[in-house]
């Protein structure tokens, strides 16, 4: 990759890349923006250290009138100081961000948001036909709100655990969407200021049918 240090931070937090055009936001440029600096340099550091592989992806092209809308949608980024890790619920709110939990766990449909924050339902068509939904994760009973902190921290950080095996997922099984693995390895201080931060939200009672099988199966 020949991009300097600030092309790659302009890309993470602006969504513009080297050649000047605007990044779709797919790319969570937005999420990126109300980050520390000092973390998205860090993470630029570590890019760095990753082995090269040769990839060439197609030029991305978008129809009217997106092709023209896209240019309008890259911003400065707001960038905010890392909250002080005495004060747990503005840490969970930075990582709750920075882990783009809303983006799943806030049901969107082409584009548009239609449900309220964090309350699941974000459906996705798996391959067999079958779909798995987000799970609510606001402090309802119906949400994550008869969870205790210990249920909560030890759902992520079994996966961390080098003695766990996944259990075995058939054809047309329920599979898990949620990325377990990439948080897995959160601390535990971490992991208790995302729940500190999950349990502020506004309760939201929904009931979400996880897994709907394929017709058929
Ligand atoms: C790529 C989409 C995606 C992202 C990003 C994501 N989740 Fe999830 N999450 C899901 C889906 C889908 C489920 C439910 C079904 C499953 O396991 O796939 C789920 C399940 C969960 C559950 C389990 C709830 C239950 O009832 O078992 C918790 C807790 C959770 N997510 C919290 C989080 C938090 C906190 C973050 C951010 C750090 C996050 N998720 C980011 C998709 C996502």
């Amino acid at each position: 990759m020949d991009w300097t240090d600030g092309e790659i931070l302009r890309a993470m937090v602006c969504g513009v890349d080297k050649q000047g055009n605007a990044l779709f936001p797919i790319m969570p440029y937005p999420n990126f923006g109300e980050m520390d600096e000092e973390d998205i340099m860090s993470i630029i550091a570590y890019i760095r250290t990753l082995a090269p592989k040769e990839y060439e992806p197609a030029t991305s092209s978008s129809d009217f009138p997106m092709n023209f809308i896209i240019n309008t949608i890259p911003s400065k980024p707001a960038f905010a100081p890392r909250p002080d890790p005495s004060d747990k619920v503005a840490q969970g709110k930075y990582l709750v961000n920075a882990g783009m939990c809303a983006s799943c766990h806030t049901k969107s449909e082409n584009g548009s948001v239609t449900g309220k924050p964090f309350s699941g339902g974000m459906e996705f068509p798996l391959e067999d036909g079958s779909i798995v939904r987000s799970a609510n994760i606001t402090p309802h009973s119906s949400g994550i709100g008869k969870w205790s902190t210990e249920q909560f921290v030890q759902k992520f950080t079994m996966f961390a655990d080098s003695s766990y095996t996944a259990p075995k997922v058939g054809p047309g099984d329920f599979q898990t969407v949620m990325p377990w693995n990439t948080y897995a390895g959160m601390t535990e201080s971490d992991l208790l200021a995302i729940y500190a931060y999950l349990q502020t939200l506004d309760p939201v009672e929904q009931v979400v049918e996880r897994f709907t099988p394929a017709a058929g199966k």
